[in-house]
């Protein structure tokens, strides 16, 4: 890992730098390239700007590891809300969701009757309270209700369409993240896990998963891990990345009707992944597979892929516990860095 990549992680951990850093306009400036704001009607008006695109949209409030029972309802509460609004504005809800903010880290069993609830306000958004959603529209929703998983959700379709995701956290939350999703995935079918191929372990998760109709969102992954259970060095990482999509599209998977969100802005990877998919037969649209990625984050690539005709979905997350969640994504790119300075300066 880089000095940068490893300062800047370092940063992202530090309360001090999070207190003060914070307060600085110049820090709050720069940050609003990949963070429309900190309301989330300002993800839900970014989310529309992009809608005109063809590209769909997945919130996701910044903050991890809730300690008490109070605020992870509270959270599943604001998301509630969210949805609500989400429909009002016409958008298909969708979310992207940190198991952690929802109680993971000390009660599991609450942590899936928040979900549980989230599903219940996507799957029927008239049933959400009006002070919860004061906009709310008055039909139901078309998403969550797959009683039977005889019928999943097919092709490209679903990444178009509202989808709730369980974000993956640190590899000490990999076992109990699964364990959620195995559970909460039997009972909806509009939902979706997220892999790191840094993992050493990612392959055999995939095996795992690929017999119960699983959609999968690869990523690279985020946080700090030892080099005994994460490849430490990138170009590993890489092609751990392109031999799982390789996986995810060989013919048990395609058979088994797994589906696959690539959520990377690698330029290389993305035309490597096009590449295979169109030899394993997977055109662009009515697919199993599409692409997503951070707000901000290769717009070009984003926009050129939706006119392409692929399936596009950009994560946008808000909130005002932005600094540890801005401070990983200058960690990816340490050249973003220059960005903020010149925010100082300009
Ligand atoms: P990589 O870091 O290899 O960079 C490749 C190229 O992409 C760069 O050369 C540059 O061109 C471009 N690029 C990448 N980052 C950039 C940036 N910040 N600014 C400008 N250009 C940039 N992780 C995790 O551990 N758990 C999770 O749940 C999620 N969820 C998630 C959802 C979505 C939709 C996305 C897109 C990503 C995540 N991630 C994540 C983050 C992920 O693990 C990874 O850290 C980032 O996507 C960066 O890796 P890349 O694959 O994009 O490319």
């Amino acid at each position: 890992m880089g000095l940068a990549r490893n300062a800047l992680i370092a940063a992202s951990q530090s309360r001090w730098l999070r207190e003060h850093a914070m307060r600085w306009r110049f820090v709050r400036r720069a940050s609003r390239r990949f963070l429309p704001g900190e309301r989330y009607e300002d993800a839900l008006a970014a989310a529309s700007e992009l809608a005109e695109l063809g590209i769909t949209s997945m919130l996701s409030r910044v903050g991890e590891n809730i300690t008490n029972a109070a605020e992870a309802e509270a959270v599943t509460d604001h998301y509630i809300t969210v949805i609500g609004a989400m429909w009002a504005a016409g958008l298909e809800p969708s979310l992207s969701v940190k198991p952690t903010q929802l109680g993971l880290d000390f009660d599991a069993g609450l942590c899936e009757r928040n979900l549980d609830r989230i599903f219940k306000a996507a799957q029927y958004p008239n049933l959400i309270p009006s002070e919860q959603a004061p906009l709310s529209r008055t039909q139901g929703g078309t998403m969550g209700a797959d009683p039977s998983r005889k019928s999943p959700p097919t092709v490209g379709a679903y990444i178009k369409r509202g989808i709730i995701w369980i974000d993956m956290e640190s590899s000490a939350y990999v076992d109990r993240t699964l364990e959620l999703y195995r559970r909460i995935s039997a009972r909806h079918s509009y939902t979706g896990i997220c892999l790191q191929s840094y993992l050493r372990r990612t392959p055999a998760d995939i095996d795992s998963l690929i017999p119960h109709l699983a959609v999968i969102r690869l990523v690279k992954g985020a946080y700090r891990e030892p080099p005994s259970i994460a490849f430490p060095d990138k170009r590993d990482v890489d092609e751990a990345y392109f031999a799982l999509a390789d996986k995810l599209l060989s013919k048990p998977a395609l058979d088994a009707d797994v589906r696959t969100a690539f959520a990377t802005h690698d330029p290389i990877m993305i035309e490597r992944i096009v590449q295979l998919a169109k030899s394993r037969g997977q055109g662009r649209l009515g697919t199993n597979i599409g692409f997503q990625m951070l707000y901000g984050i290769r717009r070009d690539l984003q926009r050129q892929l939706a006119a392409d005709g692929w399936p596009v979905s950009v994560l946008i997350s808000y909130g005002t516990y932005w600094f540890p969640w801005y401070m990983r994504r200058l960690a990816e790119r340490p050249a973003n860095v220059w960005f903020v300075l010149k925010n100082l300066f300009g």
